[in-house]
């Protein structure tokens, strides 16, 4: 079967006048369709930098990367718009909501971004909502949410389209101890439903959540294997 990811020999390189930095220095990984991956790494060593690429928002300086089999590489970038729409959704540690705007509505943009009607935005968005526990809370705006209700309203939004993938750049980052598990509880959930999950994370017990845990170092992996956390 083709892995939906296939990194070979990726390098991103940012110039910024006469510096260069080599955030991605020559990684290369497989990820399968189902997979759950814990990202780990010292501030710095590319993990951000990575997760852009994987979702196609932003491209290697070299090297390859297959999404599906499709060399995104080659892609223009309506096309990679295309892919991201379709297939991948994102979290972030910020939440990214938009403000004085309901838990519905914002759940609802992807859809609409669509040209999906009204009524099927409202269905699919409060069916993504009830799906992450907030039913009875569409109608709250962000500052009316608490922080891991916000992150559920975020993972809804993602959810929305039903990607294959989802990536999350330090989803609990911001969170307190609770609402982390809930939030990795969720993510489980997901997961066991067959979505493929990427998750950067700093923290060892949020990182045991997932089956498989890779270590990035200075823009290269410095390890990869099974978590002891759980068995798939
Ligand atoms: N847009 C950019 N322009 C220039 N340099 C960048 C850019 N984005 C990242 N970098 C540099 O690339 C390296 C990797 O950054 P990246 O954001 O991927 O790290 P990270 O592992 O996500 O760190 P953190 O844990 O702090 O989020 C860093 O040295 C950073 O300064
Ligand atoms: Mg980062």
């Amino acid at each position: 079967m083709i892995p939906l990811i296939a990194c070979d020999d990726i390098w991103k390189i940012y110039r910024i006048g006469d510096v260069e930095v080599q955030a991605l220095r020559g990684l290369s990984v497989t990820i399968e369709q189902g997979e759950f991956v814990a990202i780990m790494g010292a501030s710095g060593s590319g993990k951000s930098t990575l997760m852009n690429i994987l979702g196609c928002l932003d491209q290697p300086t070299k090297g390859q990367y297959q999404l599906g089999g499709v060399e995104v590489g080659r892609l223009q970038p309506d096309q990679l718009a295309e892919i991201r729409n379709q297939k991948i959704g994102f979290v972030f540690q910020s939440f990214n909501l938009i403000a004085r705007t309901s838990a519905l509505e914002n759940a609802q943009l992807p859809l609409f971004y669509r040209g999906l009607s009204l009524k099927k935005q409202r269905a699919l968005a409060s069916a993504a909502l009830e799906r992450v526990g907030l039913s009875g809370r569409e109608h709250h705006t962000p500052t009316q949410l608490s922080g891991g209700q916000q992150q559920r309203v975020a993972i809804a939004r993602a959810l929305v389209t039903s990607p294959s993938l989802l990536l999350a750049d330090e989803p609990t980052g911001n969170l307190d101890t609770q609402s982390s598990h809930e939030i990795m509880t969720i993510l489980e959930g997901l997961n066991r439903d067959g979505i493929t999950i990427i998750l950067v994370t700093h923290e060892v017990d949020i990182a045991a959540h997932a089956a498989r845990e890779i270590v990035i170092k200075d823009g290269q992996i410095l390890s990869d294997r099974a978590t002891q956390g759980r068995s798939q």
